[in-house]
């Protein structure tokens, strides 16, 4: 990867003194908190509402990156609650799947990285082994989610997993017990076969019967429908196909991330702000900033990898103007809101549309911090 150029490197630092400026006062005044969005430009607070949302490990997570970058002992302490509240969840069986990777590995694995306590590791575990127990050896996959709604999801595997797959990786690393890493091995393997289609364009949900392992159908899922390209779910291809390279040196991983970035380049928009499905129609606005900051710091990971080879800058290109344009025209600096990222989404159908969304925020600061070389290793 190249060095970033002069003009880089200072916005990256004006950056990162806007991102300390704003989230020290936010979280002074958002203490004790889990936020997913604001309501009226205040966070919520999932530890009171839903304790088994999958994304309350971000608040987490962005609390350590900024303990890292500051060495404010506030956004420890934050982090370490966030860590202690999702024990709860531990004990709610129907809230675990596989997202168990967003909620402990930016709360209890990195934790036990940095400080080796005992309690961290036990989390992590159960987290990683419960994670294990959804891997289904008939078709070779992790199963995603469970039944709810009264819909039958036991042959459930989607794309959003591969950023879930470190958890099993540092499970082995952990214990160096091999069947976490193989499993999370299969599930990429499977993943590389069934939802990366010939142009580079990924699936969102791909069905399995459960018992042959026969893949079914694909869908739609958070997407504009069957065949579409959900953006979010592209950036969770990138970033995580790159990091199974990272965790296992396995080569044709690293080419299945470069296959899923070329085809993202080229449906960018010339505004470079990024809809909600790359195959959206073309009069609908829709937009979705968490998939812009996803794939800006998933090409800086496929960048690292690449190093030197031929064309590697072009991705990192990328991410800095993804990283720019979100800055300009998509973040509230001021103190009047408590989220960065604007115009987040969560699905194409649904009404959660130009909203804030945690994780949005958590990947726009870690990127920013990849750039300084300054980031925790998270995922
Ligand atoms: N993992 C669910 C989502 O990206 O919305």
């Amino acid at each position: 990867m190249r060095i970033l150029t002069q003009e880089e490197e200072k916005w990256v630092e004006a950056i990162l003194k806007k991102i300390t400026d704003k989230m020290v006062p936010v979280t002074e005044r958002n203490r004790d908190r889990i936020p997913y969005t604001t309501v009226d430009g205040r966070f919520d607070d999932k530890s009171e509402s839903e304790i088994t949302w999958w994304t309350n490990g971000f608040w987490g997570g962005e609390m350590w990156q900024l303990f890292n970058l500051t060495g404010n002992e506030m956004f420890r302490q934050e982090a370490i609650g966030v860590e202690e509240k999702l024990d709860r969840n531990l004990m709610i069986s129907e809230g675990l799947d596989h997202d168990n990777g967003f909620k402990w590995l930016p709360t209890s694995v990195i934790r036990y990285k940095l400080e080796k306590n005992k309690e961290s590791l036990n989390r992590g575990m159960l987290a990683a082994g419960n994670m294990a127990g959804r891997f289904n050896p008939a078709g070779n996959f992790i199963r995603a989610w469970n039944n709810w709604d009264n819909v039958d999801r036991r042959g459930y595997a989607i794309i959003d997993c591969m950023m879930n797959l470190p958890l099993l990786y540092w499970a082995t690393e952990e214990t160096t017990d091999p069947r976490f890493k193989v499993m999370a091995v299969a599930h990429a393997d499977t993943a590389m076969k069934t939802f990366v289609r010939e142009d580079g364009s990924v699936n969102h949900i791909v069905v399995f019967d459960p018992f042959t392992g026969e893949m079914t159908e694909s869908l739609g899922g958070q997407g504009y429908g069957v065949g579409s390209s959900w953006t979010r779910g592209q950036s969770w291809g990138i970033y995580g196909f790159a990091l199974s390279c990272r965790y296992t040196g396995d080569r044709k991983y690293l080419e299945t991330s470069r296959k899923i970035a070329d085809y993202v380049l080229s449906a960018m928009p010339e505004s470079w702000l990024v809809p909600i499905d790359y195959r959206q129609p073309a009069d609908v606005d829709l937009e979705d900033s968490t998939a812009a900051a996803i794939t800006a710091s998933g090409l800086i990971e496929l960048a690292d990898l690449l190093g030197d080879e031929e064309g590697a800058d072009k991705y990192l290109d990328a991410a800095i103007r993804l990283l720019k344009t979100l800055d300009e025209k998509r973040i509230s600096w001021g103190l009047e809101t408590d989220n960065l990222l604007n115009n987040c989404a969560v699905d194409y159908h649904g009404d959660g549309h130009n909203m804030s969304i945690i994780y949005g925020d958590y990947y726009f600061i870690e990127a920013v911090m990849k750039l300084a070389g300054k980031a925790l290793t998270i995922f």
